[in-house]
C-alpha cells in the first residue's frame, strides 16, 4: 500500500508518498514549499495569503513528491482539519479530485492524529528504530495546539488536559515579537536563549499543582510583556538573551511537570511521544526525557524527527497507514472541511 500524502493546514504546502513496511511507515518521497519567509514580512500567517500560496505552490509540490513514482500509488490522504479553512480547502479540494478521478481509497486525517503518528517515522539512517509502546501519552505542542493525548490503541485516543488560552509555540511567536524577532518565533528564542540566564526572571507556571493537566500560556506572555515595558530602552542583547532563556526554560518547565503529573495518573503508560513545531526545541526535548528519566525510568522517550515536527505530510501519511492497517479508508463524498476539528 502506497499512499500520496497532502498538507495544507496552516503555511506549509506538502506533500509525500509513504509506504507500509513491517507495519511501520516508510517515506518513499517528501516534499514542502514552506510560506515562512512572505509571512515573517507581517510578523505572522495572514490566512488569505496562506490559501493564494497554496494554490500557486501545491502543484508543483505534488508533481516533486510524486515525480519517478507518478502513477504509483494506491490511495490520497490529506489533512482536513483543525486548521485555517482556505488553506485547508485547496489540499482537501486536490485529494479529492485525485480520489475520484483515479477511483481509489481516500483518507481523511486530523492534523493533530498526524502530528501524533510523526512519533512512528523512523529518523533518517537510524538502524534501530523502536517505534512507540502503546498505551503512549502524546505530548503535543504546536502553534496552534498544546495538548496531553492518551492513546490507547491505534486510533484511539482521549484528551487529558489542554490549553484553555495560547499554545505553547503561540506564546513562542508572541514573546519573540516583543523581543523585536521575525516570525516564526520559535527559533528565535531558542537561538537567543542559549546566551542568557535561565533563571534571572522567575516567570509563572500556570495550574502550578501535583495533579493538573492543563495548560495556560497567556500568563507568562503578560508577565514577559510587564517585565519588557518597564525595562530602559533599548534593550541590551544580553537582557534579551536571559528573558529568552528564562522563557524557554519555564515552558519546558510547565509541559515537563503536566507530562510527569500524567505519568503518575496514569501508571500503564509505556512510551512519552514528544510531537508538534515545538518539539523541534532542543532544551525542550532534552529537559523532559530527563525529567521522565527522574521520575519513570522505564518509560521511552520518543520524539518526532526534527524535520518532522513542524507540518509535512509525511506525517498525514503516515497517520492513514495506520488507517489502513488498523480502520478503513473514507468515503470523499461526505468528508467535509472543518476548521475546529477535535482529535
Ligand atoms: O506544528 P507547527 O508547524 O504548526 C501548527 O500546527 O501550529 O508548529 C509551528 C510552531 C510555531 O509556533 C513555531 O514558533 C514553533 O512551532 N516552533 C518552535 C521551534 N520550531 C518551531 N518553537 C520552539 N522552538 C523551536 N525550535
Ligand atoms: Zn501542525
Amino acid at each position: 500500500m502506497r499512499i500520496l500524502a497532502i498538507e495544507t493546514s496552516c503555511d506549509e504546502t506538502a506533500a509525500a508518498i509513504v509506504e507500509v513496511e513491517n507495519y511501520l511507515p516508510k517515506i518513499i518521497t517528501h516534499a514542502v514549499a514552506s510560506q515562512i519567509e512572505i509571512h515573517s514580512a507581517t510578523g505572522g500567517v495572514i490566512p488569505n495569503l496562506a490559501a493564494r500560496l497554496h494554490v500557486e505552490n501545491l502543484p508543483v509540490i505534488l508533481k516533486k513528491a510524486t515525480e519517478n513514482n507518478r502513477e504509483r500509488f494506491d490511495a490520497v490522504a490529506v489533512t482536513t482539519g483543525p486548521g485555517l479553512i482556505g488553506a485547508l480547502l485547496m489540499g482537501v479540494t486536490a485529494a479529492k479530485a485525485i480520489a475520484s478521478t483515479k477511483n481509489i481509497p481516500f483518507y481523511s486525517i486530523n492534523h493533530l492524529e498526524g502530528h501524533i503518528y510523526s512519533a512512528w517515522l523512523a529518523p533518517k539512517n537510524s538502524k534501530k528504530f523502536a517505534p512507540p509502546q502503546l498505551p503512549a501519552l502524546i505530548v503535543i505542542v504546536s502553534g496552534g495546539h498544546t495538548e496531553l493525548v492518551l492513546m490507547h490503541r491505534h486510533g484511539y485516543f482521549e484528551t487529558l488536559g489542554s490549553t484553555r488560552d495560547d499554545a505553547a509555540g503561540e506564546a513562542f511567536d508572541k514573546v519573540a515579537r516583543l523581543l523585536d524577532l521575525p516570525y516564526p518565533g520559535g527559533p528565535e528564542i531558542s537561538k537567543l536563549a542559549q546566551h542568557g540566564d535561565r533563571h534571572a526572571y522567575k516567570l509563572p507556571i500556570s495550574f502550578n499543582d501535583d495533579y493538573s493537566l492543563e495548560f495556560s500560556f497567556s500568563g507568562i506572555k503578560a508577565h514577559v510583556a510587564n517585565i519588557i515595558n518597564k525595562l530602559p530602552k533599548p534593550i541590551p542583547a544580553h537582557v534579551k538573551a536571559d528573558i529568552a532563556a528564562s522563557f524557554e526554560h519555564t515552558v519546558a518547565e510547565t509541559i515537563s511537570l503536566k507530562t510527569v503529573n500524567a505519568l503518575e495518573q496514569f501508571p500503564g503508560i509505556k512510551s512519552v511521544c514528544l510531537v508538534g513545531g515545538v518539539a523541534a526545541n532542543t532544551y525542550l526535548r532534552s529537559f523532559l526525557e530527563q525529567k521522565i528519566n527522574q521520575s519513570r525510568p522505564q518509560v521511552a522517550f520518543i520524539t518526532a524527527p526534527l524535520e518532522y515536527c513542524t507540518d509535512n505530510a509525511a506525517m498525514v501519511g503516515a497517520s492513514a497507514i495506520f488507517r489502513h492497517l488498523f480502520g478503513h479508508a473514507d468515503d470523499w463524498r461526505s468528508v467535509e472541511v472543518d476548521p475546529n476539528k477535535a482529535i
